[in-house]
């Protein structure tokens, strides 16, 4: 998905080569991680930083979907309540646990967070994939939530989470809305925006497995438009969402 002149590919070019790159990881010579994600009845193993509302609520429901999970905050303690409420292949560790457990990691903290668990990681996020639904709001989250809004959220947490392959989703749509998903009649779409396409398959399976179906919007730097009060937050279905994204720059 890059260009050789350094070039930034269109949004079409990048949604063409994406589209391109995944028929490859259809094909063969792929990746652990997708070919983890090309094959649905292989359980993943996911590090779940923050395990809140959010964390807490897709954790919960990717267990169900046969996954193994590590849920882990600030808080072992709940953390372990969690995990034994949960039972099968739920367990409860520190965010340093967690990080060097999944193949996959899901970091779902407030934004101000971030830096700190970029540095208190370190190493450990090197190469990983990770769903990022964190939300820069400056009202919470103060100066770094001005400036990665600034930035561009997706680009912004790439700074803060080097060296991760980042995929943006989950990030406008309220976690009570989560559990009924798959139960609805009509399947609603799910904003994705990443650089990787290993990344993007893995996060289009575990997407799809909560209920909805993912729609690629293009690469990372349009996850700038993956947070809330922007034309694609709350629910739309997938075409509605192509329609908006293709609107969008
Ligand atoms: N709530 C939603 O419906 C929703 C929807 C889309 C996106 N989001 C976004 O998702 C993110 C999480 O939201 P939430 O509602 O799930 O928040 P939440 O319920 O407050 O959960 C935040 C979690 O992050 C943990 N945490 C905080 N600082 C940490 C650190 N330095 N290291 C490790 N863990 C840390 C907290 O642990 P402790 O409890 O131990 O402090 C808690 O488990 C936010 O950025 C939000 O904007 C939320």
């Amino acid at each position: 998905m890059k260009t050789n002149d350094g070039a930034k590919p269109s949004r079409r070019e990048f949604l063409r080569a994406a589209g391109t790159a995944a028929a490859v990881l259809a094909l063969g010579a792929m990746p652990h991680a997708a070919r983890a994600a090309s094959n649905a009845g292989a359980g993943l193993k996911i590090g779940i930083v923050g395990s809140g509302r959010i964390g807490g609520t897709l954790g919960a429901l990717w267990l169900k979907a046969g996954h193994e999970i590590m849920f882990s905050s600030l808080d072992l303690e709940h953390d372990k309540a969690l995990a034994a409420r949960l039972g099968g292949k739920a367990r409860a560790g520190t965010p340093k646990e967690a990080a060097a457990f999944g193949e996959v990691l899901l970091i779902a903290v407030p934004y101000s967070a971030l830096p700190q668990v970029g540095r208190d990681l370190g190493d450990l996020l090197k190469g990983k994939v990770v769903l990022d639904p964190s939300n820069p709001i400056p009202a919470r989250d103060g100066e770094i939530a001005t400036w990665a809004r600034e930035k561009g959220a997706g680009l912004a947490s790439a700074e803060l989470l080097p060296g991760t392959r980042i995929v943006r989703a989950f990030n406008a749509i309220g976690y009570t809305r989560l559990p009924e998903a798959a139960k609805r009649q009509e399947r609603m779409g799910m904003p994705i925006a990443g650089d990787d396409a290993n990344a993007i398959a893995v996060a289009s399976r575990l997407v799809r497995e909560v209920g909805y179906e993912p729609v690629l919007i293009g690469p990372l730097a349009m996850g700038k438009y993956l947070i809330p009060g922007t034309p694609l937050a709350g629910e739309h279905t997938p075409e509605q969402i192509r329609k908006i994204a293709a609107t969008l720059k």
